[in-house]
């Protein structure tokens, strides 16, 4: 007969943190995000760790090699979606691990001939506002100058004029020579008081770009998850199909992370993975299995030869239609909570500790910080960083708001690498556990992140913790009421919104 677990199926609404003894000596510089994503004998886990909580999913609309970049720079680590045909995956990988911070490739380019009114288009389009010149308007041909919107006066000038009449002549350009330290490249802008900077070969063919702006950013984020050889850190989906093929393609790409990426990770078809990709690369490779809702899924991963941290959460995420599909699943905070406690007896008897990663489900700062004290090590959201400007989807204009498309990996438009099909051997789709949508552009990760620091950092000071382990030392849960949920928004009052209009306050989203 079937068995019915005691208790409901709680999501991280439910809950909220009962504050613990702030102490005077905490301040936000203090403390640390970082967590362990590598399985070791202790919970610091030094084998490999990110420098703040955070991963992006690996979503084809989420995780390409430029956001990858955007968030390793802020300490975090992307996983590159793994439904494309290998060459390409390992190419984003190696784009991420050959990315030399503070050099850009020059994304907006001109050539002698165009006109102003063609610059002024390319500076729209792309929203950057210094424009190399070169021989063939390309990234990497021969410089012949610079253009930026300081050089021309759109309501002024003749739109019509060529360019090379408003662009500073490269006789004039300052520039540095390929090969120059970030460190040299940034002392030319300082002496100069230049915002930008190409970098040229000996033929004089642009190479690169560093920008002023680049290096206060970096001022303001010394967080950056680099490799031993200064090289910024990166992740990688693999699926149970083409994982002999795939995997060592990754690695040779220089990948960091792996992870098996299913919607259901029990099974023997995710054992067999593993325990091949561990015998074939050993420790070398830090290796996480999942998705994972219960303890037997946790002893199954752990009892094979080795995943470094298991994934949780079936059926939460926000494009997620699986429990519909399937009936499938598991509330997050209750699945969390069990393969966390699970996790802490595993620890105890073998003293392996086996990093969490809470995936999915996230929709707004307060629960990801939740996700950490229940047990988490850290989280894995697609949603969150679909929104931001590093994501590889387009922009959409829909009644004057500026949103994003999002889709799940098991749509019909992620196409037919079967993720969510593991037992179907026709590998055709037969039906879809995700949708596909739009979300809210937000803007730039790096800005959208800091806040959500700020936030968990201000969470933790009132839990008197100061890294994520005393955080989930110290946390004491309580569940709440249907009616504290809706006291916990603001109540009985009116909000003007920026543009004036009187709307009722609900006690949606807080991002
Ligand atoms: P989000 O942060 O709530 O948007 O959830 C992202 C997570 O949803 C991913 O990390 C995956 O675990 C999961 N996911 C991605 N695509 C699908 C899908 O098509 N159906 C169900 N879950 C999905």
């Amino acid at each position: 007969m079937a068995k019915i677990i005691e208790g409901v199926s709680r999501t991280f609404s439910e809950f909220l943190l009962i504050p613990r003894l702030t102490r005077k000596a905490q301040t936000p510089e203090l403390i640390d995000l970082s967590a362990p994503v590598g399985s070791d004998s202790s919970a610091t886990g030094l084998r490999f760790r990110i420098n703040v909580p955070i991963v992006s999913a690996a979503m084809q609309s989420v995780t390409d090699s430029n956001l990858a970049i955007a968030l390793a720079r802020q300490g975090g680590l992307g996983f590159i979606f793994g439904s494309q045909d290998i060459g390409s995956q390992a190419a984003m990988v190696r784009q991420v691990k050959s990315h030399k911070a503070g050099f850009v490739s020059s994304d907006t380019n001109t050539k002698v001939g165009e006109t102003l009114r063609d610059v002024i288009g390319l500076m729209k389009k792309t929203g950057h506002s210094t424009v190399p010149v070169t021989s063939d308007g390309t990234s990497q041909g021969r410089l012949l100058g610079i253009i930026t919107d300081q050089d021309f006066w759109q309501h002024e000038d003749d739109l019509n004029s060529p360019v090379e009449s408003y662009m500073t002549k490269i006789e004039n350009v300052i520039f540095g020579e390929e090969g120059l330290s970030l460190k040299e490249a940034n002392s030319l802008l300082h002496m100069h008081k230049k915002n930008c900077l190409p970098v040229i070969d000996k033929e004089g063919n642009l190479k690169s770009l560093v920008f002023k702006k680049d290096y206060e950013d970096h001022m303001r984020h010394p967080n950056e998850l680099l490799d031993s050889s200064k090289r910024l850190c990166v992740g990688a989906a693999l699926n149970t199909r083409d994982y002999q093929e795939r995997a060592p393609k990754l690695v040779e790409a220089g990948v960091d992370v792996l992870c098996f990426d299913s919607s259901d990770g029990l099974s023997e078809y995710q054992k067999e993975g593993l325990d091949w990709v561990r015998n074939r690369f050993g420790q070398d490779v830090v290796l996480g299995g999942g998705n994972i809702v219960s303890k037997e899924g946790f002893d199954y991963l752990v009892s094979g030869l080795g995943v470094d941290f298991v994934k949780v959460g079936i059926g939460g995420g926000s494009i997620c239609i699986t429990r519909e599909q399937k009936g499938v699943g598991r509330g997050q905070a209750s699945a969390l909570l069990d393969v966390v406690a699970r996790r802490d007896e595993h620890f105890k008897n073998t003293g392996i500790y086996v990093p969490i990663c809470s995936d999915g489900g996230l929709s707004n700062d307060t629960q990801i910080v939740l996700a950490l004290a229940m047990g988490a090590d850290f989280v894995m959201m697609g949603r969150y960083f679909a929104m931001t400007d590093e994501s590889p989807s387009a922009k959409t204009s829909i009644n004057g708001q500026i949103y994003k498309s999002y889709w799940g990996e098991g749509t019909r438009r992620a196409q037919n690498w079967q993720r969510y099909s593991d037992s179907v051997d026709s590998g055709e789709l037969l039906f879809e556990e995700g949708v596909d949508a739009y979300v809210p552009y937000v803007g730039g990760l790096s800005e959208v992140l800091a806040t959500t620091l700020k936030k968990i950092k201000s969470t933790m000071i009132n839990l008197g913790a100061d890294d994520l382990i005393e955080l989930k030392d110290n946390a004491v849960l309580t569940l709440v009421s249907e009616q504290s949920i809706v006291e916990a928004g603001t109540s009985s009052v009116f909000q003007f919104t920026r543009n004036s209009e009187l709307e009722a306050s609900t006690w949606g989203e807080n991002r």
